[in-house]
């Protein structure tokens, strides 16, 4: 059986931020995040976080139930977070262990890692990568015979150790019960006066344990996020990816350096994002679509053929052929029904709009469930909001609303009816009535089957 282990009880202070490093967003997630995903797509049978003690709530809030949490009181180093772990490992044979901050070491690699850790039989296997400038990295020393016989961190490293370009990512596979042998022989007597986690490679094979390294080709990305520097490099790598991703699943990009797509948005074939466009969260986005330009889409789902052009949709809904903006604003469970459209300074708010309905200038809807075929004139306003309380306006189907017209709700407006040009609706109107003024007042009823006007 095996365990994975997130060693998350660091400081982090080169972020220089008041906010803890693995909490940092990456793309709409917390770094933690990404790490635990990549471990959940490998068969482990349990997961262990070690934590600072007063973070355990905070990764628990963000991480949820799936993982076992164990706190490091104090941050003593690696070796020591690791330490704290091992009472969770009785009954599993090896552990994988990974940094909380190297969010771009994917589940492939991890996998690669087990099973060279497995075919070769060994005691310990680190994941390293090979880079020019290996910087403040743990260079991975080895014998003649390409055995790991240390690893030795940059701040105790000599002048030929420096020269290293195999560095240490911050992944191991151990075997348990040869853990279990040198846990506990870690000393801190080191540049940082920390336990590492890298000495008990350097204590296996001075037992005469045979310890590899597997080398993976990612380079620096592999070696985690220090710096906000760091963060932006992952950003970059992490939307490229997405990017080509889509693009191969038959989405145009037209601009990708001035797009920004979050890994969780999905997006239908011939579906073309203009620039300037931003797709975040659970977005999800149909096919035959044209998103933008200048469009900002958070947490919606949005069927096929929908125009979204110069406008922010959030958490909404949208139906097939509906064409918004330019600069509409959609946002809170808004839920736009097919062949609907949504024009220019609109801002619909928690409110249905039905079928065929039209809403195309400088409106307000809150709180409003609307019909088909309605016709909002521009200046509409749903008056929601009394001071105290929100209220509900209800416009049923094929009502015309005039322009400029105020709708004091809670209030409905029957099938049919027709209300003037700034018109102030205090009172429900019945379907198939014609109602003006301030307050609005019957002008009259509609003839039978008649329109109006
Ligand atoms: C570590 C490695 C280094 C490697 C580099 C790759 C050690 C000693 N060195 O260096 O060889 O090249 O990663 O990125 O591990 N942590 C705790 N508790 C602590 C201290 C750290 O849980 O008391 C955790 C951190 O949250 C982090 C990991 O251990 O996830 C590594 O610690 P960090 O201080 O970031 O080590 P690096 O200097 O990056
Ligand atoms: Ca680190």
């Amino acid at each position: 059986m095996i365990a994975g282990v997130v060693l998350a009880g660091g400081v982090g202070e080169r972020m220089n931020s008041s906010i803890p490093k693995l909490f940092h967003n990456l793309l709409g997630k917390p770094i933690i995040r990404y790490v635990l995903e990549n471990l959940s797509g490998l068969a482990l049978n349990k997961i262990i976080i070690v934590v600072k003690s007063d973070l355990k709530e905070k990764f628990q809030y963000t991480c949820g139930d799936d993982f076992v949490y164990v706190v490091q009181d104090k941050p003593l180093g690696s070796g020591d977070a690791l330490k704290r772990a091992i009472p969770e490992l009785e009954n599993f044979s090896t552990v994988l262990v990974v940094n909380g901050d190297a969010p771009l070491i994917t589940t492939e690699i991890l996998e690669s890692l087990i099973s060279s850790h497995n075919a070769d039989n060994v005691s310990a296997t680190v994941l390293s990568t090979v880079i020019d400038d290996p910087m403040h990295y743990g260079r991975v020393v080895k014998d003649e015979l390409g055995n790991v016989i240390r690893i030795v961190e940059a701040k105790d490293a000599t002048e030929r150790e420096k020269n290293i370009k195999e560095v240490n990512t911050g992944a191991y596979c151990f075997s348990v019960d040869d853990l279990r042998l040198v846990i506990d022989r870690m000393t801190n007597n080191n540049a940082q006066g920390e336990y590492y986690i890298t000495q008990l490679i350097e204590i296996l094979s001075s037992m005469g344990k045979r310890v590899n390294s597997y080398i993976t080709d990612l380079g620096s990305l592999a070696l985690g996020i220090n710096s906000r520097f760091d963060l932006s490099l992952a950003i970059e790598k992490l939307l490229t990816e997405k990017m080509e991703e889509l693009m191969h699943g038959g989405v145009t990009i037209v601009s990708p350096e001035n797009t920004y797509i979050e890994p969780d948005v999905r997006v239908g074939r011939d579906t073309v994002i203009e620039p300037f466009s931003v797709l975040k969260g659970n977005t999800v986005i149909g096919e035959n679509c044209t998103i933008g330009p200048s469009s900002y889409l958070l947490n919606d789902d949005i069927g096929d053929r929908c125009e979204v052009f110069y406008s922010v949709v959030k958490n909404s809904k949208i139906e097939s052929d509906v064409r918004v903006g330019p600069f509409a604003h959609i946002r809170d469970g808004a839920i736009i029904k097919s062949n609907a459209a949504i024009g220019d300074f609109v801002e619909v708010k928690k409110s249905i709009i039905g079928s065929h309905t039209k809403a195309m200038h400088h409106s307000y809807l809150g709180d409003a469930d609307i019909g088909e075929r309605v016709n909002i004139g521009a200046g509409v306003i749903t008056c929601n909001y009394d001071g105290k309380n929100k209220h509900k306006t209800i416009i049923e189907d094929g009502a015309f609303i005039g322009s400029n017209t105020n709708l004091i709700a809670p209030i409905t407006v029957g099938r049919g009816a027709v209300t003037g040009a700034g018109a102030v609706v205090t009172k429900d109107v019945e379907p198939d009535t014609i109602v003006v003024g301030v307050p609005a007042r019957i002008l009259r009823k509609k003839e039978e089957g008649g329109k109006g006007e």
